[in-house]
């Protein structure tokens, strides 16, 4: 259990300076850096308590070269490192790990926080459904190829940014890519790959407890990022009728922070959280976000679409 004190309106700020000397001389690399994004304002936040580097990964140099920028005039002594990925790519996921694993000798803590949400169904080059594959295969991979490559060692974890959307939709075993199932606004989509988030990390603490390798999915809350701008939140929220509760960004990114660093839930490991806590997941309609049954399904089948068995 993390401090109990930490909530709704605790901040990154808070958590990190709690969590100072678990910060200190970490690798950190953060998927999905972009302005106005939670992935930055993450890396804003642990950057004051001397992380030994960030690895700024993006799909576009020029927000790398912004949030790179945006830091160094932060925290000038601060080490930082640009990493082109662009997860909708399997190529580009295996030359982005191929990178790290040739330069980098550990990455601590891998920050899956890139996301989209794809409002048509488009398919990737490799025939993929674009959220499904941004949000879980590219970050699938992307993982297993570090820990399988060596960047990922023993005592690291994997950070898989989710959302309350995974209470939404389970993931479509036989039509992952939407070939027949009618696509919509692209909630489904989205959804199934929020569950994938979920499951991903359940998977990893199990088949990776043996290398005291941690995982943890989480939910940030409702925050005014680029992301929820182009989704709408207004007519979501009258959609799936829910009541908005808008975070700050830095009241965002504290579960961030306790998900990587807080050693008090180790022994939950796989575990969800939200609002800086762990959040066990008990609804019975969210089954299809628990349990090995699924998460053992879904592991098989990224491997399938990404054409590479692990673990
Ligand atoms: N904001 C919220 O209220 C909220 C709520 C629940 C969950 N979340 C989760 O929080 C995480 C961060 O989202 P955010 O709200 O901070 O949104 P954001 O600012 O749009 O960040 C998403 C990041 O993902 C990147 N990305 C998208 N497609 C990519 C691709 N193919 N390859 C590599 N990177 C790609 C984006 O890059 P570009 O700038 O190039 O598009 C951007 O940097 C996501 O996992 C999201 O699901 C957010």
């Amino acid at each position: 259990m993390s401090n109990p004190s930490w909530n709704v309106t605790t901040t990154s700020d808070e958590v990190a300076a709690a969590l100072s000397s678990h910060i200190q001389g970490k690798t950190v690399l953060v998927t999905g850096i972009s302005p106005d994004g939670l992935g930055l304002d993450f890396c804003r936040a642990i950057a004051a308590h001397s992380p030994s580097l960030i690895i700024l990964a993006a799909r576009n140099p020029s927000k790398i070269a912004a949030a790179q920028e945006y830091l160094a005039a932060l925290y000038p002594s601060l080490q930082l490192k640009p990493l082109t990925i662009d997860l909708c790519s399997l190529s580009s996921v295996r030359s982005a790990a191929q990178e790290i694993n040739s330069t980098v000798a550990k990455v601590d803590v891998l920050v899956n926080n890139a996301a989209m949400h794809a409002k048509e169904l488009v398919r990737t080059e490799d025939g993929l459904e674009t959220s499904f594959s941004t949000n879980h295969i590219g970050h699938f991979l992307f993982t297993n190829l570090l820990l399988k490559g060596g960047a990922m060692k023993e005592g690291g974890r994997v950070v898989n940014v989710t959302s309350n959307s995974f209470r939404r939709g389970a993931v479509v075993w036989d039509d992952p890519n939407f070939l027949k199932t009618p696509f919509g606004e692209g909630w489904a989509a989205y959804s199934q790959s929020k569950t994938s988030n979920v499951l991903f990390s359940q998977a990893l603490a199990d088949k990776f407890k043996d290398r005291d390798v941690y995982s943890y999915s989480l939910h940030p809350g409702l925050i005014n990022t680029a992301m929820a701008k182009k989704m709408d939140m207004d007519e979501f929220a009258v959609k799936f009728n829910v009541t908005l509760h808008w975070k700050t960004f830095a009241q965002g990114t504290a579960t961030h922070v306790v998900a990587a660093f807080d050693p008090t839930i180790e022994s939950q490991n796989g575990a969800f959280l939200a609002d800086c806590q762990v959040k066990p997941i008990t609804e019975p309609e969210a089954a299809w976000a628990t349990g090995k049954e699924n998460y053992d399904r879904l592991w098989k089948l990224s491997e399938e679409l990404v054409g590479e068995d692990f673990a």
